[in-house]
């Protein structure tokens, strides 16, 4: 099966997608964790695209669109993929069905965590993310720990992007240009709400519990 995970910035769909891949022979693809990385090894395309992420702006939806048709060539990745941050405009959703028609899949199901702004921006706020192991931390609410992190601590990070400045921009422009796209996918029956503002073990065991009964 291939998901959707849905959201803000902050939202968990990342944390989410970690806990999902640890219990499924599921894929996650991040196309913010493919962006960086283009940033981090310096290609030309990270170069172009710097700024635009700094910004809390999306980057176009021909770069992302290439990036995930990549994936997709990938035959271990067949019907295996969970989609966190993509699609995240209505081009990009016409491109997405494109693909699953030419590489014959579908979307099971399109989880929307949904989160109070104010939430959102302290989690924004207090998030650092180990460069080794890529384990998403939390200064307030999921603390690195010597139980839960076996990395040294010179490994955790904040994101460039996580600023209180930019966080606003990325939040507005999830409202202006991603949420839209959520009706197209009611229309469909794929959707389902999830409460995201809850623990973050208690929105996963109802993630889990819905995967658990799906067959495909
Ligand atoms: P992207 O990397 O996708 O960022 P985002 O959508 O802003 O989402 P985040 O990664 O910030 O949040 P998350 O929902 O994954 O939350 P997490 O689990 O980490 O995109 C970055 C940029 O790349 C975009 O702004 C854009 O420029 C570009 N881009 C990416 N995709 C694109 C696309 N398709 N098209 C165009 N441009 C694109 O959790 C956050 C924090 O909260 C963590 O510290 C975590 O520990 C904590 N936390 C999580 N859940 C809970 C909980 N339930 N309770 C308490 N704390 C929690
Ligand atoms: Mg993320």
């Amino acid at each position: 099966m291939n998901l959707i995970i849905f959201g803000p910035p902050g939202a968990g769909k990342g944390t989410q997608s970690n806990n999902i891949i640890n219990n499924f022979d599921l894929k996650q693809i991040s196309t913010g964790d493919l962006l960086r990385n283009e940033i981090k090894i310096q290609t030309e395309l990270g170069k172009k695209i710097e700024s635009i992420i700094n910004s809390g702006e999306l980057v176009s939806d021909d770069v992302v669109n290439i990036l995930v048709r990549k994936i997709f060539l990938d035959t271990k990745n067949f019907n295996r993929l969970i989609f966190d941050g993509y699609p995240r405009t209505i081009s990009q959703v016409y491109s997405l069905e494109n693909l699953l028609k030419e590489f014959n899949q579908k979307i099971s199901i399109v989880f929307n965590l949904y989160v109070d702004k104010d939430i959102v921006s302290k989690r924004v706020n207090g998030r650092v993310i180990c460069t080794k192991c890529f384990t998403i931390f939390n200064v307030y609410f999921e603390v690195p720990n010597s139980k839960n992190h076996k990395c040294e601590k010179k490994y955790l990070e904040k994101r460039v992007d996580d600023s209180s400045k930019t966080i606003l921009n990325r939040y507005e422009t999830y409202v202006i240009k991603t949420k839209p796209i959520l009706d197209y996918y009611n229309k469909k029956g794929l959707l389902i709400e999830i409460d995201g503002n809850q623990k973050i073990d208690e929105i996963y065991d109802k993630i889990k519990g819905i995967l658990e009964n799906i067959r495909d």
